[in-house]
């Protein structure tokens, strides 16, 4: 099971990517909503390189790439 990331609580990466688009920032947001890092606390490492991943490219991807010309 190679998207198993929570193996205390058996949670797998799509819910956690889905969780982090939906505005969780922090590993305490992640175990608020799926409850994650709730046991052993042995993914929290993990959880934090998802977040950096995640939140990091979600930043990027809303960059206009061409800016507004200025008006004259
Ligand atoms: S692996 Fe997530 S709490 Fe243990």
């Amino acid at each position: 099971m190679p998207d198993l990331i929570c193996y205390c609580l058996r949670v797998e990466k799509p819910p956690i990517v889905a969780a982090i688009e939906a505005g969780c920032a922090s590993v305490e947001d992640l175990s608020a909503c799926l409850r994650v890092c709730t046991g052993c606390g042995g993914c929290r490492p993990d959880l934090e390189d998802m977040l950096r991943f995640y939140r990091s490219e979600s930043e990027t991807s809303v960059t206009p790439l061409i800016r507004p010309k200025k008006a004259v």
